[in-house]
């Protein structure tokens, strides 16, 4: 299987317009800038939805921004080839975006104060999306059934590795200065009080009519709408726009509509084996 990915150091990555020379780049060589802010997820777990919201907020809630520029390079994806070029020549201070797990992180962010915003989201809910996700980009090789994907998912062979790997290593970080992280559960919950937090972490206070626009631009219907966000731009070599979409339902449970009883409760084993020792209960428990 592994041949259909591309492979760095036993993680897979997705196929197209990445390469282990890039990553390992990334890793050991990249220069992270102390002004850098960093929108770093697992796959699905709504990262375009907080680099709207980092880029609405770093306008002041101003929209121009976000109508006006692609968010690939408003905030790109620093290990894939193309991502990484933009992030090179990006003038300071820059937003940053990266599925990467911690431990292919660049190196350099260690002793920064690059801060990151960890998004994190209910497993279920990130393997519904991830699989119907393998189905619209041609960068995911072809899972099979959705237990085949499943186990896959469960034991890290996809693309960025584990979920149980990556959130744990991520969430090791937690209490330094520089490092806040939400669940995608708390933005749908409660998307002001969530756009506050992140702005008090990025040193901005914003007015009350400024994180309305925020909260508005950043709604899960604006963003659909949004050609500069929806993934509508994106070639047709990367994505079958016949398939679906990215803002695909934007709700959270429902893998409920997609896992029966039974995967339900592998997830649950393999969770519980990961995430008991980590003492956080996030809002899915
Ligand atoms: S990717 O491809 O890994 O970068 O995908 P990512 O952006 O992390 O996750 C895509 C899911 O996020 C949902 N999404 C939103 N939900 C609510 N509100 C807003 N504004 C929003 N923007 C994106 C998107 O619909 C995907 O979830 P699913 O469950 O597939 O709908």
């Amino acid at each position: 299987m592994a041949t259909e990915y591309i492979t760095y150091k036993g993680m897979l990555f997705p196929l197209l317009d990445y390469s282990p020379e890039t990553i390992s780049y990334l890793q050991s060589e990249f220069q992270v800038w102390d002004d850098d802010v960093f929108n770093v997820t697992y796959p699905k777990s709504g990262t375009n939805w907080m680099l709207e919201i980092l880029s609405l907020i770093r306008c002041d809630g101003d929209p121009s921004w976000t109508r006006s520029v692609l968010n690939w390079d408003r905030a790109p994806w620093i290990e894939s080839n193309n991502g990484l070029e933009v992030a090179l020549k990006y003038p300071p201070p820059r937003l940053l975006s990266s599925h990467m797990p911690l431990q292919f992180f660049p190196r350099s962010f260690q002793g920064s104060r690059a801060k990151v915003i960890y998004t994190l989201r209910s497993p279920k809910d990130v393997v519904t999306s991830y699989y119907h996700f393998t189905h619209i980009m041609h960068a995911f090789k072809d899972h099979g059934p959705l237990d085949a994907f499943l186990q896959d998912f469960l034991s890290g062979n996809v693309p960025y590795g584990s979920w149980f790997d990556h959130v744990a290593g991520w969430l090791g970080l937690r209490g330094q200065d520089n490092f806040f992280y939400i669940t995608y559960e708390e933005l749908q919950q409660d998307l002001r009080g969530s756009i506050q937090r992140i702005s008090h972490f990025l040193g901005k206070e914003l007015s009350e009519q400024q994180i309305s626009s925020v909260v508005e631009n950043a709604s899960f219907q604006t963003m659909r709408r949004n050609k500069m966000c929806n993934f509508s731009e994106v070639p047709d070599k990367y994505m079958d726009h016949s398939k679906g979409q990215l803002l695909r339902k934007g709700v959270s449970g429902d893998w409920k509509n997609l896992l029966s009883e039974e995967q339900s409760r592998r997830i649950d084993t393999v969770y519980q084996e990961w995430m008991q020792g980590l003492g956080i209960t996030f809002p899915w428990d």
